[in-house]
Formats: C-alpha cells, sequence, structure tokens
C-alpha cells in the first residue's frame, strides 16, 4: 500500500494542533524541531494541556548543510524563543541548544518518548527525512509526527508515507502548510469542531 496525501478533515491550520493532541489525548510530551522565534511553540502551548515541550534548536548561524541559511547572530532568536515562551509558560518548557539528530540522546536518557513531534528545522531532502525516521522511532504509540512547509518537503513526506504505508494531512492555509501523519495505522479523523 502507498501512502496518501488529503485535506485534513479535522484541523484547517496549524495553530489547532493544540487543541487536536488535547482531543486526542496526547498530553506528555512533545518536541519542536527547529524553534526559532518560538512562534508556533506559542501557539502550541497556548492550546496544549500537555506536560512537557520540548524546543530544539541550535541557535546558531553556523549549521553546516543548513539550507535555510541563516547568516546572522542567533542570540537575540533565542533570547526571545526563551524570554516569551518562559514568561508565558513557566514550567511547560524546555530548551535544548542543539541540532536534531543530538537532541534524540537527550529524550532517550530523559525517557521522554514524544506524543506529538512537530518537524520545522533543516528541509534539506536528507536532512527531513532523517529527522522523520529518527523522530517517529521516538514517537509514541498512538502519536502523530507532523512538520511544517509542506510545500518544501512534499517529495521527502511523500517517501515517508509510502515507506510507513500511512495516509499523510495537510492543513488548509494558502501557504506553508503543515502536514501530520498518525502514528497508529487506520487511525480515523475526529468529527466535530476542533
Ligand atoms: C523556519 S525556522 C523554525 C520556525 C518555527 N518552527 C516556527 O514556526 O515558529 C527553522 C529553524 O530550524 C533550525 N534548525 C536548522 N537545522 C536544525 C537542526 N538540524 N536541528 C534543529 N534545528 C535546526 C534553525 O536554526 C531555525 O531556527
Amino acid at each position: 500500500m502507498t501512502g496518501r496525501i488529503e485535506k485534513s478533515p479535522e484541523i484547517q491550520k496549524r495553530r489547532q494542533f493544540g487543541s487536536l493532541c488535547n482531543r486526542r489525548q496526547l498530553v506528555r510530551h512533545a518536541v519542536e524541531i527547529g524553534t526559532d522565534r518560538g512562534v508556533f511553540a506559542s501557539m502550541f502551548l497556548d492550546d496544549w494541556r500537555g506536560r512537557l515541550l520540548w524546543c530544539v534548536d541550535p541557535w546558531t548561524d553556523e549549521l553546516a548543510g543548513y539550507e535555510d541559511m541563516i547568516r546572522w547572530p542567533r542570540l537575540p532568536d533565542f533570547l526571545t524563543a526563551v524570554v516569551g515562551l518562559a514568561v508565558r509558560h513557566f514550567g511547560r518548557v524546555r530548551f535544548l541548544q542543539t541540532t536534531s539528530d543530538r537532541a534524540i540522546d537527550l529524550l532517550r536518557r530523559a525517557n521522554a518518548m514524544p506524543d506529538f513531534v512537530y518537524v520545522d528545522g533543516n528541509h534539506a531532502h536528507d536532512a527531513a527525512r532523517e529527522d522523520m525516521e529518527r523522530y517517529w522511532a521516538i514517537l509514541s504509540d498512538n502519536g502523530i509526527l507532523a512538520g511544517h512547509d509542506f510545500e518544501m518537503v512534499e517529495p521527502v513526506v511523500r517517501e515517508f508515507a509510502d515507506r510507513t504505508s500511512r495516509r499523510v494531512y495537510v492543513t488548509h492555509e494558502p501557504a506553508n502548510r503543515s502536514w501530520y501523519i498518525y502514528k497508529q495505522p487506520n487511525t480515523r479523523p475526529l468529527t466535530g469542531a476542533p
């Protein structure tokens, strides 16, 4: 069976991932790969009733092979994320200032098997594929693997869906849509308002 891509019947926008996780009882650990200034993290935490969001980002301008090259000093981005998130969501957020491959070991050691992972780091083909594979392996059995910029990573997402025989749902924004996949095969979409 090959994976299928469909417009999400459950959520329209990425800011509804928090509510979707609540409705699915995915309320232990969540991970965001690529937090930058914390825009997504903040909107996710506003709605999500979960325990801990792990924000993974090296916040450096010196990443080898990072195709969306950031050429400015990242300290202001890091401080914006930390101050904004820590003030608004104190105790529910933890910062891992490292790359997604290294963060895996830290998460394993903390026994933090995530219920939700949002992949928004390096969008280069191999890097995105590795993020999906690595984090799929530590995702909880009924968890959701999601990510940003479907338009940029569509071939990788399609390949991943084919390999895992899963359905991919895509949000409805006019651009920079998000995608998501349920780990549990045959998960039925929820009905009713998010
Ligand atoms: C587009 S920004 C993320 C935006 C954020 N997710 C949001 O929606 O508000 C991409 C971020 O990915 C980070 N990044 C790049 N490579 C990474 C890697 N290997 N692991 C973790 N983060 C990475 C960059 O430092 C950058 O801050």
